[in-house]
């Protein structure tokens, strides 16, 4: 089916247990890593969500062989040999599906020294633009690195040699963190990233590396230094981390249906920032060594707070619409300030028909508490803003239908299956169709 909407019917206090998937963000960045692999590997806990399967089908366009395997538990084993790539160039429509194309730059230079990718697409949030990664490209010799050269969408790199340089990022960015540390594990010499991003899938992406043989020291601290190396010999397996802004998600649709829910299989520290805010709200949130517990005393009013996006350890961007939705059913006025993104509220006039009392002031938003959502026909205008209105309907008494949900899957490892197992009511309908569901 290729646009279809959750039906929700809300209002009902989820309770249980849920267990979180392997990272989006990672299993993305180390599946170009896995690229450059001179041997081959078998990656376990990948998600298995629609991102995914159009980067294994991008990977397998180049040449490399990756057989999938069904956990028990529902998640993905990939067995992957890079070995018979014979292309340098990433180049089908598919390449524009997704975002995290463009670590095929990275990986593809460090293999063999060239690299045409066309320009990749993803989330529709304001400018995307990757002149940080052609900037560091730019100084590690490839020459093509400017947008000046792309052809037909096409941009085209040649580095004779790739060497290793020393990069200050000028912005903290993810992705150029990670599409250089890929390039520099085989440049020649030694390659220093300062105002490096810190996620956690910046240390899972060096980890998976360093398992292949690189040699990377600092990921997760704000300078990391890559010793590039001539050979990857990889022959390993590696088993991705959990997925933080799938486990925020959870947490956050337990707490606006008054619910209780233990979220597993997750690293607690990484959901600090949220289960801070959550706290601070009025929710109870206990943790464990891989769980986390949202609960909420009837008792206990919830309360406004404020809340910057900013990039690791600050508050995730990607938990930025999910978070609006909780604010709206504090007592009072709270502001969120989208520090990441030029433009990711487009999500809000889909809430404000749910019943969102909300005014924009470039990248702040005034939250203005209200007692409930109503349920509304209402559209994902991207991953987590789709994520978001999961969460409203499931609060919202009554039947909502959320089009465009194709969005929500690719990023959420069978959505329906976790959220009914907490004793959601919700289905996939056929597109509510008054919404034109046009690819993000
Ligand atoms: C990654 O995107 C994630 N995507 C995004 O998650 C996430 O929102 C973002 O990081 C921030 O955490 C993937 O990992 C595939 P950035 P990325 O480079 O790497 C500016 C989700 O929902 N910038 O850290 O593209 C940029 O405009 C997705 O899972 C430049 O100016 O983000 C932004 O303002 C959506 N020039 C800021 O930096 C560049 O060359 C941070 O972007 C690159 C970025």
């Amino acid at each position: 089916m290729d646009s279809y909407s959750y039906k929700i019917t809300g209002g009902k206090p989820l309770k249980g247990d849920v267990n979180i998937s392997g990272s989006k963000n990672a299993v993305l960045g180390i599946l170009a890593a896995a690229m450059m692999i001179d041997g081959t590997c078998t990656l376990e806990n990948v998600p298995d969500i629609s991102d995914v399967h159009v980067m294994v089908k991008i990977c397998e366009t180049l040449g490399a062989k990756i057989e999938t395997e069904l956990a028990p538990e529902g998640s993905v084993t990939l067995h992957i040999d890079p070995r018979e790539i014979n292309t340098t160039e990433a180049t089908e429509p598919d390449v524009s599906k997704i975002r995290a194309s463009y670590y095929l730059l990275g990986a593809l230079l460090a293999r063999s020294g060239k690299a045409s990718l066309r320009m990749p697409g993803g989330c529709d949030f304001g400018q995307r633009p990757i002149d940080l990664h052609l900037k560091a490209f730019r100084q590690m010799g490839a020459k093509g690195a400017d947008y000046r050269n792309l052809n037909g969408g096409i941009i085209s790199l040649n580095a004779n040699p790739l060497r290793g340089a020393k990069i200050f990022l000028d912005i903290v960015s993810v992705g150029a963190t990670i599409n250089i540390m890929l390039a520099a594990a085989k440049a020649q010499g030694n390659t220093t990233i300062i105002n490096a991003a810190k996620e956690p899938h910046i240390v899972d992406v060096a980890n998976f590396l360093n398992s292949m043989g690189a040699k990377i020291k600092g990921a997760g601290t704000d300078t990391i230094k890559i010793q590039g190396v001539p050979v990857l010999p990889g022959n390993f397996t590696y088993s991705i981390i959990p997925d933080q802004i799938e486990a925020g998600t959870y947490m956050i649709a337990a707490a606006v249906t008054n619910g209780d829910v233990t979220v597993h299989n997750i690293i607690p520290t990484h959901m600090d920032p949220l289960s801070s805010k959550m706290r601070e709200m009025g929710y109870t949130i206990e943790e464990g060594d891989d769980w986390v517990r949202v609960s909420k005393d009837p008792e206990e009013a919830i309360w406004s707070t404020n809340v910057k996006t900013a990039p690791y350890p600050g508050f995730p961007t990607d938990l930025q619409p999910q978070t609006v939705v909780l604010l709206c059913l504090a007592s009072g006025q709270s502001k969120m300030d989208e520090d990441v993104w030029e433009n990711r509220y487009q999500y809000i006039p889909e809430l404000t028909r749910m019943g969102a009392n909300i005014s924009i002031f470039d990248h702040i938003a005034l939250i203005n508490g209200i007692e409930h959502f109503y349920p509304a026909q209402v559209k994902a205008t991207d991953l987590r803003a789709g994520a978001a209105m999961v969460c409203a309907a499931l609060a919202a008494d009554g039947t909502s239908y959320i089009d465009g949900a194709r969005r929500i899957d690719r990023g959420y490892e069978k959505i329906v299956d976790k959220l009914r197992s907490l004793g959601a009511d919700i289905e996939v309908a056929g597109s509510v169709g008054f919404y034109e569901d046009r690819e993000a």
